[in-house]
């Protein structure tokens, strides 16, 4: 019975904690962070996913801050994620990068994974970077190829779910163009003028841990998916509830239409994978953050 009633409350106190405190939470993390960035404001926000985060190298002027340090933030636990905030400058601009991001799969709640969007709203960003490794279930995609996300198929919990926080946006966001056009439009020019050649797609977000079944991928592919991760659409959801427009490229890196008797998915492939891509991924995101 004792044992009953300390689980009641410790499950009522984590949902106070969580629930209620958020904005306290969002104002602190806030506040540590703009202290160390010496109150300088990022124009863009970057989140890398694995096996990205070569970009950050080419950031200058670098603060770095590890997530550990950082008041509510939690830790990096993902192969190929470092746990880093970065504060910089990069094609010119100011930015804020986030080198590795947090997974729903690790464990953590929702509003933990998607606490840095909110957080970089309030440093002041204007424009949301994300990208992810991804496996392709387009059969025309390649090991190595850049896509462009114009859509998401969303098969996680929704981050937005609990009570709305009203200053950050609306109780139920419009969801019709979660890809900013324009921005896609420039970077489809870009990558023209540099000879990266780019696919363009549906990126569906599932919870992970497990890599999917054969029957997975197809279903995903039949209903509309182009490249599947576990990743990006909760930080893309919670940026898009308050208004800030989002530019998103999937790495694919790994086939997943045909599957031979010796198939195997695995962690460690997929980031080095993306490594190689990674070039590619940082000259757009550069070249794109320079016309802005
Ligand atoms: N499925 C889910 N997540 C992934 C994959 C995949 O095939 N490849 C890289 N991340």
């Amino acid at each position: 019975m004792e044992k009953e009633r300390y689980w009641t409350w410790s499950i009522n106190y984590t949902k106070i904690y969580y629930k209620m405190d958020i904005l306290q939470r969002i104002k602190e993390s806030t506040d540590f962070i703009s202290n160390k960035f010496n109150g300088k404001r990022p124009l863009i926000g970057i989140v890398l996913g694995s096996g990205l985060g070569e970009l950050a190298e080419k950031i200058e002027e670098k603060i770095i801050i590890p997530y550990s340090e950082i008041p509510h933030f939690a830790t990096s636990t993902a192969i190929g994620h470092k746990g880093n905030l970065i504060f910089g400058r990069l094609g010119g601009k100011n930015v804020v990068a986030m080198q590795g991001r947090f997974h729903y799969y690790e464990g953590y709640a929702m509003d933990q994974v998607t606490l840095p969007i909110r957080v970089m709203k309030m440093l002041g960003i204007s424009y949301l970077f994300v990208s992810n490794a991804a496996g392709g279930v387009n059969v025309s995609f390649k090991v190595g190829d850049l896509m462009i996300i114009r859509d998401h198929i969303n098969l996680m919990p929704n981050p937005l779910i609990g009570k709305n926080l009203d200053e950050f946006g609306p109780r139920f966001p419009d969801m019709t163009r979660p890809y900013d056009l324009n921005l896609i439009n420039r970077a489809e020019n870009i990558a023209a003028k540099l000879g990266i050649s780019l696919k363009k797609g549906v990126y569906l977000a599932g919870t992970g841990p497990t890599y999917e079944t054969p029957a997975e991928y197809g279903y995903f592919r039949g209903i509309g998916a182009d490249a599947v991760g576990m990743s990006t659409v909760p930080e893309v959801i919670v940026a898009r509830h308050s208004s800030i427009p989002v530019f998103g490229v999937s790495v694919i890196t790994n086939e997943a239409f045909s599957f031979s008797d010796d198939y195997v998915n695995d962690g460690d492939d997929v980031v080095i994978a993306a490594n190689k891509a990674a070039d590619k991924m940082t000259k757009l995101f550069i070249s794109l953050i320079s016309e802005l």
